[in-house]
């Protein structure tokens, strides 16, 4: 008998107090406050919901919601201000091991993400996830957390979305840390986070496995992606490209081959020889001497927000950078409703199918689906009944995937808990299961329609898949 999937909501916790009690900046409280502009309206994370203050109040919610699964990130740089285990913030690991201790006392599992984001600025300073050197760092790191909270934390989650920090934060420049060298920068990047990764794996692997009994994986964010001409040979081609540059890029390594999609390194390369890179210059090799990655994910992690109909892309050829490498442009169906952003079509059915591809292509992996979520934008809307609508369709979705299609789903986190932080859209974008009213210094938390409409949803389903499963 196969297990029903928890329903979980998720948050994040690198909120508040960017400077209280030790904490050293991160790169995210640098790009706030010296890129203001680039932060809608020029806010800040400084004070976001205060869950480092609010904790409790935190807890009465996933409580209210009857969460059997927790996934929260951990500040790097609140529990080592300088990024390195030489200096430990106590109060930081105090605050976090309390948490824990909660949410274990409370009957929810919590799943604990390493890196979301938010590089200590110290670590940034010596040239942050294009070093090398940040591989090692990244790894002691995570022994640091497996040490100190291991015993408790059985589901570890090493990088959360490496193509978002790869492409937005070095390609684009439009999150921390700012950096836009096209072509270049991301590939890097994306390389040091997965040699991260892997150090991380089998760091736990040799040295807590046994005795902690965890698993490890690595959160892989993907749309789904099909054919917009499903007749076309140019549209198929490119759908799989856009697959190979986003899923594939981190998944290929961790669950095929040990190295990147064939499609991925071959694009590069004919691009890289159009305009006189040397091969190999852009899309690193991975060295024998390393530890290997293949094998290194424990379990599939996708955060799933939307999809796409592909057609090959119609940048120049002449341009270095990833959308001219990756030569596929993904297009909103006109069927599908955008909700809040303008990225974000909402297509529960894509959930499905890529669920199904996953299956299909990565040998049959266990999967949570450790993000997913719709968003609020303008004037709040308390009754959102398009939400609960969506949270519904999604859960359905699963379900076929894991009846008919066979998937091996484990379980879902909506994101988010709370409404929160997010990155360069601020305040203006809300996920949040529980409304938070960021004007008021207390930060009341006020459960939507849709906060309440889940917890029924995800009791009702967790004891149907019992019985019918
Ligand atoms: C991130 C979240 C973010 C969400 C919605 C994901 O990329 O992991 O932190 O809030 O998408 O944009």
């Amino acid at each position: 008998m196969r297990r029903a999937p928890y329903s979980s909501a998720s948050t994040l916790m690198f909120d508040r107090g960017w400077n209280v009690d030790d904490k050293g900046p991160s790169i995210w409280d640098t790009f706030c406050h010296e890129g203001g502009r680039l932060v809608f309206e020029g806010q800040s994370g400084d004070v976001t919901c205060n869950s480092y203050e609010l904790w409790e109040e935190d807890l009465r919610c996933i409580r209210q919601l009857g969460l059997t699964h927790y996934r929260l990130s951990l500040s790097w740089s609140r529990l080592l201000p300088e990024g390195i285990t030489r200096h430990v913030n106590q109060k930081g690991l105090r605050y976090y091991n309390k948490v824990i201790n909660d949410l274990v006392a409370s009957d929810v599992l919590p799943m604990v993400t390493l890196y979301h984001f938010d590089l200590p600025q110290a670590l940034q300073d010596q040239g942050g996830w294009k070093s090398p050197e940040i591989a090692a760092i990244f790894d002691s790191y995570a022994r640091f957390c497996f040490e100190s909270f291991g015993d408790r934390v059985k589901l570890w989650i090493t990088l959360n979305e490496p193509y978002v920090c790869a492409k937005l934060g070095h390609e684009d420049g439009i999150f921390a840390p700012g950096v836009k060298e096209p072509g270049m920068a991301a590939y890097l990047v994306g390389h040091n986070m997965l040699r991260g990764h892997a150090r991380a794996w089998h760091s736990y692997n040799v040295l807590y496995r046994a005795k902690q009994g965890g698993s490890v994986s690595l959160a892989i964010n993907s749309d789904w992606a099909e054919p917009l001409d499903p007749a076309s040979p140019d549209d198929t081609a490119a759908t799989e490209r856009y697959l190979a540059f986003t899923l594939g890029w981190f998944a290929w390594p961790l669950f095929v081959t040990g190295d990147y999609p064939e499609v991925m390194r071959s694009s590069i390369e004919v691009r890289s020889k159009e305009l006189g890179y040397q091969e190999g210059s852009r899309l690193p090799r991975f060295s024998k001497d390393e530890p290997s990655l293949l094998g290194t994910a424990d379990f599939f992690a996708l955060n799933y927000y939307t999809s796409r109909r592909v057609k090959p892309g119609e940048c120049c050829p002449g341009v270095l950078g990833l959308k001219s490498d990756q030569d596929a442009e993904g297009v909103v169906d006109p069927s599908w409703p955008v909700c809040g952003v303008s990225w974000l079509a909402v297509v529960p059915d894509g959930l499905r199918k890529l669920l199904k591809y996953i299956k299909d292509t990565f040998n049959n992996p266990a999967v949570y689906i450790t993000e997913n979520g719709f968003s609020q934008v303008g004037p709040v809307d308390m009754e959102d009944v398009q939400r609960c609508g969506f949270y519904h369709d999604i859960i359905q979705e699963i379900a076929r995937a894991l009846r008919e299609d066979g998937v091996d789903v484990r379980g879902y986190f909506a994101w988010s808990l709370l409404d929160n932080f997010e990155w360069a859209d601020g305040f203006s974008v809300r996920f949040g299961l529980f409304h938070v009213d960021f004007s008021r210094p207390e930060r009341p938390r006020t459960a939507y329609r849709s906060g309440r409409e889940y917890a029924g949803i995800i009791s009702k389903y967790r004891s149907q898949t019992m019985v019918n499963i």
